[in-house]
């Protein structure tokens, strides 16, 4: 009978230990997931929705917040009207006020930025909102969809209203062209090679950067999590 117990409470003692065992892996699994991830946002404007899914693509595969740029008064709906009042707002170096604020935006490791070419610049609104957050040297990722004619000097007024950003090279993707009334674009077999543009860019990235190296590891570990 005594032998007996022995047997029984060595038997519970080494299934607890497997039990305690599993647990263990399973928290330092979720802990690898969590403890080093680095803290991302991804703003972007967007008025026919490109460069927003090009954003979610971004934080599918890095995680993070999704935050739209959004202004106090929306541009009119009317193509030609908004290109005229952002020539005009260009010409007059006027910043138009944004709904969008995000505090504390330098506790954020990296910020990927996404706009859409206008009049072959970097929109106002995107221009008005790193005039009012003072971003310091975050690593910033600029993303970018045109109409095919390119970023345009998106780049240079990133760098001129953000100085001491620590700027990644850019994705740039051919979006819509609403002139001709092609507006809305991802989607099909456009959008499933975009996604994996977007990886490859994210892959390559990665190669020199710790920080992306961390944000794909930590999104591909926390997939992979039960
Ligand atoms: C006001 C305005 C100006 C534009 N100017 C340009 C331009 O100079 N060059 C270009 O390639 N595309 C231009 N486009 C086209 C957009 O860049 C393109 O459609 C983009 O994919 C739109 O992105 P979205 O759907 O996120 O708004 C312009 C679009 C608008 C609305």
């Amino acid at each position: 009978m005594r032998v007996y117990f022995f047997v029984l409470v060595l038997l519970c003692s080494s299934l607890s230990c497997v039990f305690a065992d599993a647990n263990e892996n399973a928290t330092a699994k979720n802990n690898k997931a969590t403890a080093a991830a680095p803290k991302v946002v991804i703003v972007y404007l967007s008025r026919t929705n490109n460069t927003k899914t090009v954003a979610e693509f971004i934080q599918q595969a890095v995680g993070g917040e999704l935050v739209a740029i959004e202004l106090q008064t929306p541009y009119p709906e009317n193509y030609q009207d908004t290109v005229e009042q952002v020539r005009q707002e260009n010409q007059a170096g006027y910043l138009p006020a944004l709904k969008t604020t995000i505090k504390n935006i330098t506790s954020y490791d990296v910020i990927f930025l996404g706009f859409p070419t206008w009049g072959m610049q970097m929109p106002p609104p995107v221009k008005s909102f790193l005039a009012e957050h003072q971003l310091g040297d975050t690593t910033v990722i600029p993303f970018n969809t045109n109409a095919g004619y390119g970023i345009g000097s998106g780049l240079s007024d990133l760098t001129r209203y953000c100085l001491d950003c620590r700027v990644l090279p850019e994705l740039q993707l051919k979006g819509g062209i609403e002139r001709d009334g092609v507006l809305f674009v991802m989607e099909g077999a456009y959008a499933v090679s975009v996604k994996e543009k977007v990886q490859h860019w994210l892959r390559t990235l990665s190669v020199d950067n710790e920080k992306i190296k961390g944000l794909l590891q930590h999104q591909s570990a926390k997939e992979a999590a039960p």
